[in-house]
């Protein structure tokens, strides 16, 4: 806690300018490689198909292959405890599914095939990757690599499991649900585990009867989101499985050294569209989670642990976010804050409020945080704890068009902008320097912004631009980066006309000065942060190239959009980690 760096960072790169190539773009002196792209074997001894450009290959291979649309990523050290930057674990997330280029003829003719080679290409992959001396490698086979898939046995954990609105008839106990979906960011354990979060679960489940309080309040309609899982799995079909939806939305953690290990829904951490899960220790080593729950007027919690994490035995830490207390946060107009307890019995969580018990407080966590009065946020994406300062946390709010709209909540001091299309970056200081603590000051650390905006449309950054912010990391050396996701809607068009494709910028958070350090591709996001120990590797990910609104329907919308990564030669556009160094080796971003 007394590590702040004496000498201040400063930023070594020259700042890049807008783009629409289809590249990716970063400073000179640096350079990038491809890694990992949708469809290249994981690494699964004896089992490594090849990826096919008229996207043929079968479920079954999809499941050896990384999955599609990768997002939040963390990079584990090899052995586990050394700080090897040179050969680690990735664990990268796949959040959802381009079905037009998932399939030969994209969405036409669905059938339970197609509804497997989807649930096959999201989740979560381990890869074991590797520094040559002459750029990075996946290294294949290695027994370590796997897949974890919408169809993986997961274990249930925590307050709800066993519950009755966790049993389904293929699991009467309520303790094991199939796979994971929609997994967005992440986060990382010092006991060296995996979170990866359930976001737009409710995308998949289709209720065509009378819909419940539970589906009202997280989405769930008549009919999917158009992934049509539910035509041919009936988990996904509340009206057969009414439970299953109380499966998803959690937070999950995964052991990325045993490829054998099953993966664990955590349920202290409640139920919402988890964005990512941020952990930090706090003075007395108990761990402290941020979680933002991302949809327009959703929250910010935080989870901190019963007991402290114990450095010396890794395995003792396996249950440790089973047990402890859940917040939700609420900001003042005077910049204060204050984080409302979520436990059963106290600011009205009671029976006769219908919370009959703290899997009732988990399983209906939004309903919860509104009983208690949190602030409604304008989409709360990834949070950030300073390296050094680890009570002084950074949150992406990404946009909200409908602030302020009739009959909708209209602006406060944390979310101050109407019709919010650019975004803001909160900032909050943790009461005695304690992440565990309940009360809190903030400030508004960033409004994005159009360089040529007025009035709420300006940005108020020193240096380079951005709107929708979303993933957002520290390095270890306390240089912060943030990354952008513009929707296609809007990409380069209406309030974002001239600012391009979607890019990544660095910034000094003393100084709040950004720097845009790269622009990606066409109609991609950027996403997914990881760093070697020594910060000389960085790895991002680039999600969805060329997507375009009706990729769904029409295969060849995307490659009209963008040919990324293959080239004119490949066959359809494809996600993928991206490799970034310094050609000096050096440390990335900082003079
Ligand atoms: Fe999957 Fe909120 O981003
Ligand atoms: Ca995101
Ligand atoms: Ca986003
Ligand atoms: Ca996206």
């Amino acid at each position: 806690a007394n590590a702040t760096p004496t000498a201040p960072l400063s930023l070594g790169f020259t700042g890049l300018p807008f783009s629409t190539d289809d590249v990716v773009h970063v400073p000179a002196g640096y350079s990038t490689q491809v890694l990992y792209a949708w469809g290249d074997p994981v690494g699964v001894p004896g089992k490594q198909p090849t990826f096919k450009q008229d996207a043929s290959n079968s479920a079954e291979e999809q499941a050896l292959q990384a999955g599609m649309h990768h997002d939040g990523m963390a990079y584990f050290p090899l052995p586990f405890g050394s700080a090897h930057s040179k050969r680690g674990l990735l664990a990268i997330n796949h959040e959802y599914t381009d079905d037009g280029l998932l399939h030969p003829d994209g969405m036409a003719h669905w059938n339970d095939k197609k509804t497997a080679k989807a649930q096959a290409a999201v989740g979560v992959s381990v890869i074991e990757v590797e520094d040559t001396g002459k750029g990075w490698r996946v290294v294949r086979p290695s027994a370590l690599a796997r897949r974890i898939t919408a169809t993986t046995p997961c274990a249930i954990s925590g307050p709800a499991k066993g519950h009755a609105l966790m049993k389904t008839q293929d699991d009467p106990k309520g303790v094991r649900v199939l796979g994971t979906l929609n997994n967005c960011a992440n986060g990382q354990t010092p006991w060296g585990t995996y979170l990866t979060c359930e976001e737009n679960w409710s995308d998949y489940f289709a209720n065509n009867g009378e819909l419940s309080a539970d589906d009202k309040r997280y989405g769930i309609k008549a009919t999917d989101a158009g992934y049509k899982w539910s035509e041919t799995d009936f988990r996904f079909d509340r009206q057969i499985t009414p439970n299953e939806a109380h499966r998803f939305g959690w937070v999950v953690e995964i052991d990325p050294f045993d490829a054998k290990s099953t993966p664990v829904k955590r349920t202290a951490l409640g139920r919402v569209k988890h964005e990512g899960a941020m952990l930090v220790l706090a003075p007395d080593n108990r761990v402290v989670v941020y979680m933002g729950d991302d949809q327009r007027f959703e929250y910010i919690y935080k989870f901190v642990s019963s007991k402290p994490y114990n450095p010396k035995n890794r395995k003792a830490n396996f249950d440790l976010l089973d047990h402890g207390t859940l917040y939700v946060a609420r900001f003042d107009q005077d910049n204060t804050g204050r984080w409302l307890e979520l436990t059963h019995g106290k600011n009205g969580l009671t029976a006769a409020n219908g919370f009959a018990s703290q899997a009732d407080i988990c399983i209906h966590t939004r309903r919860a945080a509104d009983l208690v009065g949190a602030t409604k946020m304008d989409r709360p994406e990834w949070i950030a704890a300073h390296p050094h300062k680890p009570y002084e946390i950074y949150c992406t709010l990404t946009n909200n068009s409908e602030r302020g709209k009739e009959g909708k909540p209209g602006v406060d001091a944390a979310n101050p902008r109407v019709d919010n299309s650019f975004g803001q970056i909160i900032r909050w200081f943790e009461g005695d320097n304690n992440p565990a603590t309940t009360e809190f000051v903030w400030d508004l650390f960033a409004l994005g912004g159009s360089p040529t905006g007025k009035g709420d449309k300006k940005a108020s950054v020193q240096g380079d631009t951005f709107g929708s912010p979303d993933g957002l990391k520290f390095a270890s050396n306390g240089l912060l980066w943030v990354q952008t996701d513009v929707s296609t809607s809007t990409l380069n068009e209406k309030d974002y006309a001239g600012m391009g494709n979607n890019q990544m910028l660095a910034v000094i958070p003393e100084r709040g000065e950004f720097r845009r350090f790269l622009t990606g591709p066409r109609g991609c996001e950027i996403t997914g942060i990881a760093f070697t120990p020594d910060n000389r590797t960085m790895f991002i990910n680039i999600q969805h190239p060329g997507e375009t609104s009706s990729e769904r329907s029409d295969p060849a919308a995307p490659k009209a959009v963008s040919a990324w990564p293959d080239g004119a030669a490949g066959g359809r556009p494809r996600s993928a980690t991206v490799v970034i160094r310094r050609d000096d080796g050096g440390v990335i971003g900082v003079a």
